[in-house]
């Protein structure tokens, strides 16, 4: 028996832009999945599309038992963190050696195949590794860790990362002019917000406005927009939505002591609020 966690994880800045090759910054937070792994011959036979990957694509075959802190669904890469935990699990079960860049490698390929042809590279390298991740492009990058205090808003609204990222190419194809100065403009904050990683209240306004931007593209959402203006009003530095946007997420950079304080606004917009920091630690044995 096997039992490995892996955490979820926040874009903090940069998301849409970096699929048109923009800088992006993501964090791995600390809500985590664990995920047991047992030798069995006969394994159950509904399972789900990650899971069922995991065992086919490494040729063995085993009993999962699951438990997460990670809303599914919601952009905060708990298919990434199923993934990832189960093929460090079956690696440790099955003595196959993965190193922590084979599980990533892994995982992207079977959350490709599980989602027909649409994955984030980024939830799969941030969730195997832990920290701060710079993407640019291809390469993804560990950037200095920062205990930023944070508290999440999951406005609890589905949303499909597909669609978003579909509804932000058809934009550009329709209104180039327009969208590809945005495209700059988030790039633009990405790179004021790398220099200000230790500057909390320089960061926040980097969050602002990269907010904006996104709610300029289309991605936004009446509730995340609710949610990002009372974080903003009970203490927070700066917040905007994370992730795909259309629901999902949002994330508020707060002082330590407004982080409650922030919570108690979100939750009483009828959302979901998480109080979280970095982790640095990624894929974990327990
Ligand atoms: C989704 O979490 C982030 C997007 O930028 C898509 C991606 O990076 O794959 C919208």
């Amino acid at each position: 028996m096997a039992t490995w966690s892996a955490p979820g994880k926040v874009f903090l800045f940069g998301e849409h832009a970096v699929v048109y090759g923009k800088p992006g910054v993501a964090m791995a937070i600390k809500p985590r999945v664990t995920v047991t792994v047992r030798k069995h011959r006969n394994p159950p036979r509904v399972r789900s599309p990650y899971i069922e990957e995991c065992f086919r694509s490494t040729g063995v075959k085993g009993s999962v038992y699951i438990r997460s802190q990670i809303p599914s669904s919601s952009g905060l890469g708990s298919s990434a963190a199923v993934t990832t935990a189960t093929l460090a699990a079956i690696s440790d079960e099955f003595d196959l050696g993965f190193s922590r860049d084979e599980i990533a490698r892994r995982a992207f390929a079977i959350e490709k195949k599980a989602q027909r042809g649409r994955a984030s590279p980024t939830d799969t390298y941030v969730t195997t590794f832990g920290g701060i991740v710079l993407i640019t492009g291809d390469s993804k990058r560990r950037l200095p860790p920062q205990n930023l205090h944070l508290v999440i808003g999951n406005s609890q609204i589905s949303h499909s990362t597909a669609k978003m990222v579909e509804h932000v190419a058809k934009e550009r194809q329709h209104n180039p002019d327009i969208v590809d100065p945005i495209m700059d403009a988030i790039g633009a904050v990405t790179t004021q917000a790398i220099k200000s990683m230790n500057k909390p209240q320089q960061l926040g306004k980097c969050m602002d406005i990269n907010h904006a931007l996104l709610d300029a593209l289309g991605v936004g959402h009446p509730v995340l927009s609710k949610l990002v203006l009372s974080s903003r009003a009970a203490g927070a530095f700066g917040a905007k939505l994370t992730g795909a946007g259309g629901g999902g997420c949002m994330v508020a950079l707060c002082p330590k002591h407004a982080k409650s304080r922030v919570a108690g606004a979100i939750d009483a917009m009828g959302a979901r609020s998480i109080i979280t920091t970095i982790d640095t630690k990624g894929i974990r044995k327990e």
